[in-house]
């Protein structure tokens, strides 16, 4: 239920604008101003949408100050210690959490979608050996989408959770199968009777003579970590994907734009920037004191990778649910990474340092999430692809929410800083 009783007075130019209030169910309030240049003639203009609501949404909800992160209302921190990423996945895209039934039911429309088209191998051999992953899983959602022309015309043959179930199921083997491609091993199919995360981990690091070793600390830790990327309102790539879904494209082409959006350094690329600059803090031999100084320094280019949020202005819920998980996994694989440490390190002397306090620059999910992927044994540069799998259910979940929504498609209005009128000048008399 959305509160729309009360309105505010802006005036402009000497004119009042009445503008309605919204008011969300957990009391966040925003200024309605879709009337607002019909009845001033003036736009608002928000660098980075830091201030703007750009859709009302049942998904997730964070409150920065407070450190609160709830999917469909449950806490982050109960779903981490009791939930499975595939149950989460249900509880995301089709707002509830799962019976019995209905999770036996999407579980099997996972494994009835886990393959690739056959044909689809090809096109992973067209790739150069070192072809970032995620350049690799963005083309290949939308080769997926050859395959299934029903996605691609409006007569839905199958339904939305059918939909959801492939992409969700083909995203892992596509993921995996761009790895072993990377690494000129065959490919590795999925295995029916194998659960989610643990079907990945085989596809990855099984060979044709001897399966992976498919340890159950592992599993569950990887399955952690995709749980807790699932959604996250509208970050960078989950707008992305409500844009280009605004425009009614299919689910696989605004899944493929999520996956670039989410490839930037500044969003999902942060937890490979966070392993590369532990990597060099330990080969420079530096305690990570030379590092923060420069990381506060404007002109040094450098920032403390996997730290502040455009929204937590307080610890990040899940940096802290996977820090306690690294101590937890490194301790079970008998595995004494110098990189946590580091890390670790870095995290107490940042937040002793006004620069960061100051700022409420805290650990967010990207500072600690390499260091348990690291120990599984995947490479840096699939951590972002860890991250796309992990947020494929919310941007399906944001996917639908556009499409059973009257939303109109997404076009921003701009100021104009460009030159004003001016006319074309032949070529002879340019300067
Ligand atoms: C994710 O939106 C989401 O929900 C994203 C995400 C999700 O689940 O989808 O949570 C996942 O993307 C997490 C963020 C991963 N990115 C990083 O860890 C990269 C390092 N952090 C940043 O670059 C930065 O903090 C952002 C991008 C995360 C947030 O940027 P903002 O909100 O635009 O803040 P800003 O760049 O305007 O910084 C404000 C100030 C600046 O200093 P002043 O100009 O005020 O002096 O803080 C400084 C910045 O220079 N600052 C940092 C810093 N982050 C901000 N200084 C050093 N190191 C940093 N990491």
């Amino acid at each position: 239920m959305l509160y729309m009783d009360k309105t505010t007075e802006l005036i402009l130019d000497g004119k009042i604008c009445k503008l309605p209030i919204i008011e969300g169910t957990e009391q966040e309030r925003a200024v309605d101003i879709s009337a607002l240049r019909d009845q001033t003639g003036y736009i608002t203009l928000d660098d980075g949408y830091g201030n703007t609501g750009s859709c009302r949404s049942q998904i997730t909800f964070i409150d920065g100050e407070k450190g609160i992160l709830r999917y469909r209302g449950i806490p982050i921190e109960e779903l981490a210690e009791k939930s499975t990423f595939i149950e989460v996945a249900h509880l995301i895209i089709m707002g509830k959490l799962p019976t019995s039934a209905e999770l036996r039911h999407f579980s099997d429309l996972l494994t009835d979608n886990e393959l690739l088209n056959e044909a689809m191998k090809y096109h992973f051999e067209g790739f150069p050996p070192n072809a970032h992953p995620m350049a690799i899983l963005s083309a290949m959602i939308n080769a997926t989408s050859c395959y299934h022309s029903e996605l691609l015309t409006d007569q839905m043959r199958d339904s939305f959770v059918v939909q959801a179930a492939r992409l969700l199921s083909k995203v892992r083997t596509i993921a995996a199968f761009a790895y072993r491609k990377s690494r000129g091993l065959p490919a590795i199919y999925p295995k029916p009777d194998l659960k989610y995360t643990a079907n990945f981990l085989h596809m990855m690091f099984s060979l044709p003579y001897k399966d992976y070793d498919l340890k159950p600390e592992t599993v569950k830790a990887l399955d952690l970590i995709f749980l807790l990327h699932a959604d996250h309102e509208q970050n960078c790539s989950t707008a992305t994907v409500r844009m280009v879904a605004s425009s009614r494209a299919n689910l696989f082409a605004s899944a493929a734009a999520g996956v670039c959006a989410l490839w930037g350094p500044l969003h999902g690329g942060a937890n490979q920037a966070v392993l590369e600059m532990l990597e060099d803090i330990h080969k420079s031999g530096d305690d990570g004191s030379k590092f923060i100084a420069a990381a506060k320094d404007k002109h040094s280019g450098k920032r403390l990778m996997g730290f502040g949020h455009r929204v937590y202005k307080h610890y990040d819920p899940r940096a802290k649910i996977i820090k306690r998980a690294c101590d937890d996994v490194l301790a079970k694989l008998h595995i004494n990474d110098p990189l946590l440490d580091i890390a670790k390190h870095l995290e107490e002397a940042a937040l002793r340092d006004s620069y960061f306090v100051e700022r409420k620059l805290y650990p967010n999910v990207d500072f600690y999430s390499g260091i348990i992927m690291r120990a599984i044994g995947i490479p840096v540069e699939m951590f972002t692809v860890m991250f796309a799998i992990g947020r494929m259910p919310g941007w399906i979940a944001n996917y639908k929410e556009v499409m059973e929504a009257p939303t109109r498609i997404y076009r921003p209005r701009q100021i104009y800083t460009g030159p004003t009128l001016n006319h074309y000048t032949p070529i002879k008399e340019r300067k």
